[in-house]
C-alpha cells in the first residue's frame, strides 16, 4: 500500500441538504445553519450540499424563508468551499417538466446566486431530459455532474451503465455520480460498478449512497478502492438511517492509507458538537424519529427505497387496509415492469407505488389508472430503459400516439407567461423562479413577505396602495 500513489478522496458535506431531508423533513432553518459554516469552510471539503431537492419548497412552505437568500448567505460564508445542490433535470426542483427557457434561467440563476456545482439527475436515466440543465451549467461557467439513477433489474447490466457513462461523458459533463437513493448498492457490487465506470470513461466518480440498509459505509470503503473519487458523508449527528455515512467514521477509515482524505478530525469533532444539541431537540420534539435510525433490510429485499415504503404504509393506513402491505410489495416489481423497469426515485416512485396500490384495492389491475401512470406510459416523462408492456399502455392511453421525442419539446416558452402572472409579487428577478416552480406555495410565501415587511415598515402598505391595515 505504501508505495501506491496518494490518491486523497474527496467528501461533499451533506447536513445542509440531504443529511436533514432524509432525518427531519428538511426542516433545518437558514438560521440553524450559519453560525457553523465559518468552521466549515476551513476544513477542505470536495463540496458542501447545500440546496436543491427538498430544500427550496420546505424553505417557502413550512420555513416562511426565501430559498434564494439563504442561498447568497451560505456564499457570503463559504469562501473557499465549493457549494453544490440537485436538480431533478428538466424537472428542477418541481414535479414536471418545464420549458427550456425556465431551466436555463433556473440554472442561470443558481450558479449566479452562489453554486458552484449542479448534480443533475432524471428519474428515468433518460440522458435527452438533461441536455438542457447540463449545456446551461457549463455555459454559465458551472461544474455539471450527471448522477445515475441506481437501481437493479434485468436491464441494468454493468454494460449499461458503463455506455451511459460514455454518452454523459459525451454530453459535456464534468463528472459523474452514482446516486443510489435507496441504498440497494451493496460493497461488492460497488468494486465492479466503479471498476466497469473507472473502464468506460476518464471522468471523475462520485458516490451517493444512503445508509437505509446498513452497508453504505463498507459500500464507500469498496468503491474508493476501486477508485471512486469522491464520497457523500454526512456529520455524525444527522449521520446513518435513512442518512449518509458519518464523515468522521469515513475519514478516520481511510486515514494513513493513499486514500487519506487529510480532514481535521478535531475541527469535525466541533461541528459535531455544533448540531448534536439540535439533535436532542429534534428527538425530544418528534421531528427525529428514531425509527428512521435503524437497518432496513426491506429495502434491499424489497428494492424499494425507504421514503417509498413509509409513504405505502402511510397510502394503505388511509386506505384503512393496512393488511394488505405485502401484497401491495408484491405488485410493485410487477407494475415496475409494466411501466418499462424504472429506477424508483422522484417522481418514477410515486407513480408506480400509487398505482401498485390502487392495484391491489380495487383487486383487479389497472382497472383504475392515475394521471401519473397514464403520462409515464404516454412518453410524458421520457423513454425508460425497456418498453412498456403494450396491453397496460394501450389501457391507459387507448389509440393516442405516445411521445417519443424529447418530452420539453413540446413544451412552448413559457417564462415571459409566468412573469406576467406573478409581476404583482416580484421583489427580484428570482421570484419568477420560485412562483414557477411552486406556484401556490410561492404566492402565500410572497403574501407573508410583503405583510412581514409591513409589519416593520407601515409606510410599504402605503405603497401598496394601502392595502394592509396600520
Ligand atoms: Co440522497
Amino acid at each position: 500500500m505504501s508505495e501506491q500513489v496518494k490518491k486523497p478522496v474527496g467528501i461533499t458535506e451533506t447536513v445542509l441538504r440531504d443529511a436533514h431531508q432524509s432525518l427531519i423533513a428538511t426542516r433545518m432553518s437558514t438560521e440553524q445553519m450559519l453560525p457553523i459554516i465559518d468552521k466549515m469552510d476551513k476544513v477542505g471539503y470536495h463540496s458542501v450540499e447545500c440546496w436543491g431537492g427538498a430544500t427550496f419548497d420546505a424553505s417557502l412552505r413550512f420555513l416562511k424563508e426565501d430559498p434564494w437568500d439563504r442561498l447568497r448567505k451560505l456564499r457570503d460564508g463559504f469562501k473557499n468551499t465549493k457549494l453544490q445542490m440537485l436538480l431533478r433535470g428538466q424537472n428542477l426542483l418541481g414535479y414536471r417538466h418545464y420549458a427550456d427557457d425556465v431551466v436555463e434561467y433556473f440554472v442561470q440563476k443558481s450558479i449566479a446566486n452562489g453554486i458552484d456545482i449542479i448534480r443533475i439527475f432524471d428519474a428515468l436515466n433518460d440522458l435527452r431530459n438533461l441536455e438542457t440543465s447540463v449545456k446551461a451549467c457549463v455555459k454559465e461557467g458551472g461544474h455539471a455532474q450527471i448522477a445515475l439513477a441506481y437501481t437493479l433489474g434485468d436491464a441494468y447490466t454493468l454494460d449499461y451503465w458503463k455506455d451511459i457513462a460514455k454518452r454523459i461523458e459525451d454530453m459535456g459533463a464534468n463528472s459523474i455520480c452514482i446516486k443510489d437513493m435507496a441504498g440497494l448498492l451493496v460493497p461488492y457490487k460497488a468494486t465492479e460498478l466503479v471498476t466497469a465506470l473507472k473502464e468506460a470513461t476518464s471522468l471523475p466518480i462520485q458516490l451517493h449512497t444512503h445508509y437505509t440498509s446498513g452497508v453504505a459505509s463498507m459500500t464507500y470503503m469498496k468503491a474508493v478502492e476501486a477508485g471512486c473519487d469522491v464520497i457523500d458523508t454526512a456529520i455524525s449527528p444527522l449521520a446513518l438511517g435513512t442518512s449518509q455515512p458519518a464523515t468522521e467514521v469515513m475519514v478516520e477509515t481511510f486515514k494513513g492509507t493513499p486514500y487519506d482524505s487529510g480532514l481535521d478530525q478535531n475541527l469535525l469533532a466541533e461541528i459535531a458538537d455544533y448540531f448534536r444539541p439540535m439533535r436532542e431537540v429534534w428527538l425530544e420534539s418528534g421531528l427525529l424519529n428514531p425509527k428512521v435510525m435503524g437497518v432496513n433490510i426491506k429495502t434491499l429485499l424489497y428494492q424499494v427505497p425507504g421514503g417509498m415504503l413509509s409513504n405505502l404504509v402511510s397510502q394503505l393506513k388511509d386506505a384503512k387496509a393496512e393488511d394488505k402491505y405485502e401484497q401491495v410489495l408484491e405488485e410493485v416489481p410487477r407494475v415496475r415492469k409494466d411501466f418499462g423497469e424504472p429506477p424508483l426515485v422522484t417522481p418514477s416512485s410515486q407513480i408506480v407505488g400509487t398505482q401498485a396500490v390502487l392495484n391491489v384495492l380495487m383487486g383487479e389491475r389497472y382497472k383504475m389508472i392515475t394521471k401519473e401512470s397514464k403520462a409515464l406510459l404516454h412518453g410524458e416523462y421520457g423513454q425508460t430503459v425497456k418498453p412498456f408492456n403494450a396491453e397496460v399502455q394501450k389501457k391507459a392511453c387507448g389509440d393516442e400516439e405516445p411521445i417519443t421525442c424529447r418530452p420539453a419539446d413540446k413544451i412552448e416558452p413559457e417564462l415571459t407567461k409566468i412573469e406576467a402572472e406573478m409581476a404583482q409579487y416580484k421583489q427580484q428577478d428570482e421570484d419568477v423562479l420560485s412562483y414557477a416552480l411552486f406556484p401556490q406555495v410561492a404566492k402565500e410565501f410572497f403574501e407573508y413577505r410583503e405583510a412581514q415587511q409591513t409589519k416593520i415598515d407601515p409606510s410599504v402598505a402605503d405603497k401598496k396602495n394601502g392595502a394592509y391595515p396600520v
